[in-house]
């Protein structure tokens, strides 16, 4: 067991200890960055002028009539930049922008004592726009050539050879649905400039690093410079991974123009209209299996809906053709991704990044040839688990596959699967209106950052005089419960009680060059780093506490708050010692870093082992849906999740059951739409509140929820022996899409194919249920055809894909599945 991985005798990592803002939470008092607001004399607020169309070349902009509102102190606009006028790390963001990309983006802030001045006066802006055409949905980028950034490709195998020789063969196409993050705090700066010319930024961001960035090179400045602070978040979820950036840079650009401090926060719906949010995708396959139902060869074009700029739309793609595979062997591989370059906000990270959809895709084409196949979707799957030597598409060894199978069949035991299988046909036959179903689906999910270099971290760790440990480490808290992690990992490493040490607020002049706290690594690499400098501390208290007990500095035993040698009264409290190595001048304080060793990654070749080790988790969901409605509930689910060995068993429980409901708002109930006509108002966000966009909530959550983590699951070279757990739970809901489309069968004859819609609306799973029983397709859904003679075309052909709805007829007499149209998933 390495170093790193190997726990002490009673560590407090490991123990149950509810979140460390759990009460600031509950009773308000926790601090967020737009809580300074009301703390900070003599700030200003700023407010956008949002373009009224999805794609304009701005001809005239006359900021004037805005000073003459009373209250408004300055209008910010492409003129005052005195670095670069960009707010991403791609140079494709204006900050201040001469062609609006989309229905309601930023051209200009007007700064105001109040936020209602700064609101009229972005009111009396006067801009002339010159509209022109805009693409909003990915098969119209299709149909147009309209594309951004890479096209990677992921290739193993012989893939053409393998489908010509597979027994059976299947195509199809399925648009999956973009997600809104709605955190519950909106997107919000606030900036101070100080007498030196210091910029200080609060910022809720999870890449405090980039923040700090971005606003140097809009203002012109280094590094050195600009301090980013990040409090704590009221959730991230990806949204603030690259989104902070471009608004910290207004409010810092405000601040040093006026001397004044300057808050920027968006309200819901210029945080719905202006933010990114998770990418839809289009994906076309040709599958095929063997006699047995073994997957033999994977033929995919997957085309991601990158919105008006990259972002991180590069990353995403390439997460989610590293993901395609999901827990399945699959032989022969070729997967085409590339970006679709439409007129929308920019789509960017969002829990699981790209691995959601590239997973979704795979469970599709089970789930929806399981029945051509004549073989129960539970056994297919389980039937193509990868076994332990297997390699994935790019090359990973599929290490630990064995804990797939674990956890799949815990939750078969657990959840009682086989009687229940017998009670829900029992169900089904003895009640005409509705279908119920069980459907159980595995998670594997690769632990890193693709990107290697993100694979670092630094701690800073301060033992005061008295005993008590101050922490930093690069990492910010977005509720996930990092720093609880953190403070349980110093606290173990030190040998001190938890109550000893302190987290300190996320910082850039702490810890410098961080990357985002992202990929789920947040408490991998920050704990590790965290550990890193504790051990130093630790290894010159060691020699202290060996010359005032005459004991070997090895035979020394940290915890609990003392020292212990192997004999009787060789006991050291902490504090004494600490005490007694300051007069000693011994440093009491050290940085700590990290870095995940072992990793290469080779983003052309799309090849590599970019993954430390992969999460694994099993769930099987049960639904009923009404045959009349297409309505749904959810009854029950049980879950099985490999987080190694836990660092906090309530925090990962508790992330294990968010991940899922968020992953189950994504694949039944979030419906973003979008202004596809061709009137004035094309490419406005329609769903664009709370009230038009539904989010799950208590009512959604199953009736019974049974999560466990998978035990005995030590994970070696990692902190603490545990796994990272952000993430990978979210990919547990396709389980619940799965049931619904196989609810939705049931009411058919058995062997009943099923196209369900993504996200699985009741209004999608009308249609479905419809389907079954024979009725017709809705317009949208472009049915499985098999045979697959046909290629999945890797740049369609414009002229074969009118921008008109196709008959049926037409879908069947096609032998290609090519890109059909349709005006979007919706009904
Ligand atoms: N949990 C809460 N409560 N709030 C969040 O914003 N973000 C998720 C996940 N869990 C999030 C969350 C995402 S997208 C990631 S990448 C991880 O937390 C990041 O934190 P970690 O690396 O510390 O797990
Ligand atoms: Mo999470 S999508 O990696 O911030």
């Amino acid at each position: 067991m390495s170093d790193l991985s190997l726990r002490p005798a009673d560590p407090v990592v490991g123990r149950a200890i509810p979140h460390e803002s759990a009460g600031l939470h509950v009773t308000g008092a926790a601090l967020y960055t737009d809580d300074l607001t009301v703390r900070t004399h003599g700030i200003l607020h700023a407010h956008p002028v949002q373009a009224p169309h999805a794609h304009a070349k701005v001809t005239r902009l006359h900021t004037a009539p805005a000073l003459d509102v009373p209250g408004v102190v300055r209008v910010l606009t492409a003129d005052d930049v005195p670095g670069v006028n960009d707010g991403g790390v791609k140079g494709d963001e204006p900050l201040f922008p001469s062609e609006v990309m989309l229905f309601g983006q930023a051209v200009c802030w007007v700064l105001g004592e109040t936020l209602e001045a700064a609101r009229l006066g972005s009111l009396a802006v006067e801009v002339d726009y010159e509209p022109l055409p805009a693409i909003i949905t990915v098969r119209e980028a299709i149909e147009r050539d309209s594309f951004q950034g890479g096209a990677p490709r992921l290739e193993r195998g012989d893939v053409d050879n393998a489908l010509a020789g597979a027994p059976h063969v299947f195509s199809g196409e399925l648009d999956l649905a973009g997600q809104e993050h709605f955190y519950l705090e909106t997107q919000c700066a606030v900036a101070h400039v100080d007498e030196a010319g210091q910029v200080f930024v609060q910022s809720s961001t999870q890449h405090p690093s980039e923040t700090q960035e971005i606003v140097a090179h809009v203002l012109g400045l280094s590094s050195h410079a600009v301090t980013v602070q990040c409090l704590r978040m009221g959730g991230g979820f990806g949204g603030k991974e690259m989104q902070p950036h471009g608004y910290a840079a207004v409010a810092a650009l405000g601040a040093s123009l006026t001397g004044r401090p300057v808050r920027l926060r968006l309200n819901r719906s210029q945080d719905l209209t202006l933010t990114g949010k998770r990418h839809g995708f289009h994906a076309q396959w040709r599958a095929g299996f063997d006699g047995e139902g073994r997957l033999l060869a994977l033929d995919a074009t997957l085309t991601s809906d990158g919105g008006w700029s990259l972002d991180l739309s590069e990353p995403v793609l390439a997460r989610a053709l590293c993901h395609v595979d999901n827990a399945y062997w699959i032989p022969n591989v070729r997967v085409n991704g590339r970006i679709a370059l439409t007129h929308k906000t920019s789509q960017t990270a969002f829990r699981g990044f790209g691995g959601p959809q590239g997973m979704l895709v795979i469970e599709d084409v089970i789930g929806r040839c399981a029945p051509r196949l004549g073989i129960d979707p539970a056994v297919l799957r389980r039937r193509n688990f990868y076994a332990s030597g297997q390699e994935t598409p790019y090359g990973q060894p599929v290490r630990h596959a064995e804990r797939a199978v674990a956890c799949w069949e815990q939750v078969l035991t657990t959840g009682d699967v086989a009687a229940r299988t017998a009670q829900i046909a029992a169900h089904n036959a003895s009640h005409p209106h509705t279908r119920r179903a069980l459907a159980i689906t595995p998670v594997k999910f690769g632990i890193s950052f693709n990107f290697t270099a993100f694979n670092q971290a630094g701690a800073l760790v301060h033992v005061y005089k008295d005993g008590s440990v101050l922490v930093n480490h690069g990492g910010t808290e977005m509720g996930q419960g990092l720093h609880t992690k953190m403070l349980q990992v110093a606290a173990t490493s030190l040998g001190v009680p938890f109550e000893s040490v302190r987290l300190a607020p996320t910082r850039t002049d702490k810890v410098p060059n961080t990357s985002a706290t992202a990929a789920s690594s947040g408490a991998d690499l920050n704990g590790a780093a965290v550990k890193n400098a504790c051990e130093q501390v630790v290894e010159r208290l060691r020699v202290v506490a060996s010359a005032r007990l005459g004991v070997p500095p090895d035979e020394l035993r940290f915890g609990g708050g003392f020292v212990r040698g192997p004999g009787e009264g060789q006991t050291l409290a902490w504090a004494d010692l600490v005490a007694e190595a300051y007069v000693q001048r011994v440093q009491l304080w050290a940085a700590g870093f990290y870095r995940t060793e072992g990793l290469h990654w080779d983003s052309a070749a799309m090849a590599g082992s970019p993954f430390k080790y992969f999460s694994y988790g099993a769930a099987a969901a049960e639904v009923e849906v009404d045959g009349f409605t297409g309505a749904y509930r959810l009854l029950r689910v049980d879950i099985v999740h490999d987080v190694g060995d836990s660092l906090s068993p309530l925090i990962d429980i508790g992330q294990v059951e968010g991940g899922f409901v968020q992953g189950a708002g994504w694949l039944t109930l979030e419906d973003l739409r979008w202004d596809e006509s061709s009137g004035p108002t094309r490419g406005r966000l329609v769903t664009a509140s709370a009230s038009t966009y539904k989010l799950p909530s208590l009512s959604e959550m199953p009736e019974v929820f049974n999560v466990a983590l998978l035990e005995r699951a030590h994970e070696d070279g990692v902190v603490y022996g545990s796994k990272a757990v952000g993430e990978p739970p979210l990919m547990l809901a396709i389980s619940v899409r799965e049931a619904l489309r196989q609810a939705a069968s049931a009411f058919g004859p058995p062997g009943t194919v099923v196209d369900l819609a993504s996200p699985a609306t009741p209004e999608a799973v009308f249609w479905a249920v419809r389907q079954a029983r024979g009725g017709a397709q809705p317009p949208h859904i472009v049915p499985v055809l098999e045979g697959g003679v046909g290629v999945v075309p890797e740049q369609p052909d414009a002229d074969a894909q009118p921008l008109q709805p196709r008959s049926e007829q037409v879908a069947q007499d096609e032998q290609v599945a090519q890109v059909a149209q349709s005006s979007g998933r919706g009904g």
